[in-house]
């Protein structure tokens, strides 16, 4: 007779779950951690630097989110004789900014927060303005664009200071080096667009 196979067990003597093909649809459950709560890593960071940062930094992530939103609009609705060079760079500054809202969430999870995560939260949380729904002329569209980019960098220089106060090194390199940089030469490559200037003569 062949041996029995012995039913495998976990090592405090729980049964295990029964393994079964189906899946498990219409699983519903109490959220595990709320928006503005921490969870305790062992970071050797205290609790309130951590809590600090994660608010000022779920504040740029949900402008973050709209500015990306703002540029894709831009990039599509575009129009004129820069509009080639436009939809190029206003998509290159999406992606750049897409980039950053996800170096900003994994920071705030890094720390033990709640990353900002639905459009829907980011529009409730940002200062930048909502601009209409239609079309609106290149260098409107500019212009506002600058002015989302200066409302976050008023943010980020606050942040960077607070950071420093607190201590946090490492969202304070986060806000710097890619943060910071990263919207003053968008600010730069945007601004050189509204200079007046004819194409030829003096
Ligand atoms: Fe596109």
């Amino acid at each position: 007779m062949a041996p029995k196979t012995a039913l495998p067990h976990s090592r405090n003597g729980v049964a295990p779950r029964k393994r079964s093909p189906e899946p498990r649809l219409s699983i519903q459950a109490p959220e595990l951690q709320a928006f503005g709560t921490l969870r305790d890593l062992p970071i050797s960071l205290p609790s309130k630097a951590r809590s600090g940062s994660c608010r000022l930094l779920n504040e740029i992530l949900a402008d973050t989110m709209v500015l990306y939103a703002m540029y894709k609009k831009h990039h599509w609705l575009v129009a004129g004789p820069t509009f080639y060079q436009l939809h190029l760079l206003f998509d290159k500054h999406a992606d750049e900014q897409l980039e950053l809202v996800d170096l900003l969430a994994e920071r705030v999870q890094s720390l033990g927060g709640i990353a900002v995560g639905d459009p829907r939260q980011a529009a409730e949380l940002t200062s930048i303005e909502r601009p209409p729904d239609g079309a609106e002329e290149v260098s409107v569209m500019l212009d506002r664009t600058l002015r989302a980019h200066e409302t976050i960098l008023t943010k980020v220089r606050r942040a960077i200071k607070a950071t420093e106060e607190s201590e946090d090194w490492g969202t304070n390199d986060l806000l710097m080096s890619d943060v910071l940089r990263r919207h003053e030469l968008q600010v730069w490559f945007l601004a050189e667009h509204v200079v007046d200037l004819p194409l030829v003569g003096a």
